[in-house]
């Protein structure tokens, strides 16, 4: 296993380009399932969950091939319709091959993706829509069992917009007899992106990124060809690594318009943002002012960006309330930033974060993906060597992240574990 050791305290200056959106390659790899063909894909990021979708997919059957940020998946030959547990635990995001294998050939067995360290994370919903199009869904021993004839349009209700939930119903909806109509679905830029990549391989949806997507569906599909979105989760954490280094630093590559509330509530913060034809020009202030957030599904402050943040305020000048209201339980980070000196307490889902002066480094563990993430950024900013274990859950959602810190000046070393 590897560890990062960070010596924190520079201003980090210079450019830094943001990869493919993780989130939205994910659900699009998926999606290759839904015809039978090549698919290309581009700007898709080198990163551990990619590199497990693929395995995925190879396991069913598909051809995948990866190389410099190109991915192209063929589907002629699928003759596997399960995601073995194995797979599955260590990529809950698994679950985005129920929805097309059940769509495209009838049938799908999916490991259940079990307990996971930000809070309980059901799957109830994408399992009711699939219902509601006409599925025998069964759970059987650690399994959901899903069989049809052919999926029906329907007309489902989200109780709380999913993000993966609204993805899988939306691929699954794809080739079902009729119409669909997804209420309360999840508005994140990663479902429009699905839906832009649907659409070239002839699906026929209306309204993905509002709360009301209806998708007509087709009797088939051709491979889809499409280029991933930048990251905006990548691109905020480069924004609070500038804001806690007082640095300056141009991110290229970036969708301003994905992070409007991450660029609002960091200027709350302090920051500066300018827009230019290079890419954003982000400049930390000398030291952050407090501000409170919460969290909500978007277009609200991301809950991806929650624990950055909270890295964030707790250097900042005055105390900031971080309320988390889409995941339970996701303040994992929370106890690390406090052995760095941190003055931070919870109670609930809300976070109390008096600002310090500054951090200090310690041996620290990563605990979870975006958990890494603030951990990193506070110890760019502490005094001292920071030493984080367990990174392979950083390895997981950023590209070369010790690679870009180290252009824009940042003093990190990746070394084995012993
Ligand atoms: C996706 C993202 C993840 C992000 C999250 C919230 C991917 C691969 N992952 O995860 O990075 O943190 O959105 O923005 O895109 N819920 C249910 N029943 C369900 C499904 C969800 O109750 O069947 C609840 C969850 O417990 C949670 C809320 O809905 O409280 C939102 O979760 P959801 O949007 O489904 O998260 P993911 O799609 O798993």
């Amino acid at each position: 296993m590897d560890k990062l050791i960070i010596r924190g305290g520079r201003k980090l200056r210079g450019e830094v380009a943001i990869s493919g959106a993780k989130n939205a390659a994910l659900p699009i790899m998926a999606a290759s399932l839904l015809a039978s063909g090549e698919s290309i894909i581009r700007r898709v990021p080198h990163l551990r969950d990619i590199m497990t979708m693929g395995r995925l997919l190879a396991h069913l059957g598909a051809g995948f091939h990866y190389e410099r940020s190109k991915a192209l998946i063929s589907t002629e030959r699928i003759n596997v319709f399960e995601a073995p547990y194995d797979l599955v635990r260590t990529m809950r995001a698994s679950i985005l091959v129920l929805g097309p294998l059940l769509a495209k050939f009838g049938r799908a067995k999916v490991s259940l993706p079990g307990g996971c360290a930000i809070g309980a994370r059901p799957i109830n919903l994408h399992l009711m829509g699939l219902e509601k199009l006409g599925a025998e869904v069964k759970l059987e021993a650690g399994y959901v069992v899903a069989r049809t004839r052919r999926l029906k349009g329907a007309a489902i209700y989200f109780d709380t917009p999913t993000v993966t939930g609204t993805e899988n119903l939306m691929m699954a909806a794809t080739l079902a007899k009729g119409t669909t109509v997804l209420e309360n679905a999840a508005r994140e830029p990663e479902v429009v992106d699905l839906a832009d990549a649907l659409a070239t391989m002839g699906a026929r949806i209306r309204g993905a990124g509002e709360s009301v997507v209806e998708i007509e569906g087709v009797n088939e599909l051709k491979p889809l060809e499409h280029s991933i979105i930048p990251d905006r989760i990548e691109a905020g954490t480069f924004m609070t690594v500038a804001g806690i280094t007082g640095g300056d630093i141009v991110l290229k590559e970036c969708r301003m318009d994905h992070l409007d509330a991450v660029v609002m509530k960091l200027g709350e913060a302090g920051l500066q943002f300018h827009g230019g034809e290079g890419g954003v020009r982000v400049i930390g202030p000398a030291r952050p002012k407090s501000t409170n957030v919460k969290t909500i599904p978007y277009p609200g402050f991301p809950t991806d960006m929650q624990a950055q943040f909270m890295a964030l305020m707790a250097v900042a000048e005055g105390t900031s309330i971080v309320k988390e209201t889409v995941f339970e339980n996701r303040f994992m980070h929370v106890a690390e930033l406090v052995r760095m000196g941190a003055d931070i307490t919870v109670e609930g889902g809300i976070a109390t974060v008096k600002g310090v002066g500054r951090l200090h480094g310690a041996p620290l563990m990563a605990t979870d993906l975006r958990a890494s993430a603030s951990l990193v950024v506070a110890a760019l900013a502490a005094k001292g060597e920071t030493e984080i274990r367990r990174i392979y859950h950083l390895d997981r959602g950023y590209e070369m992240i010790e690679e870009k810190l180290r252009m824009i000046g940042a003093d990190v070393r990746r070394v084995k574990d012993e």
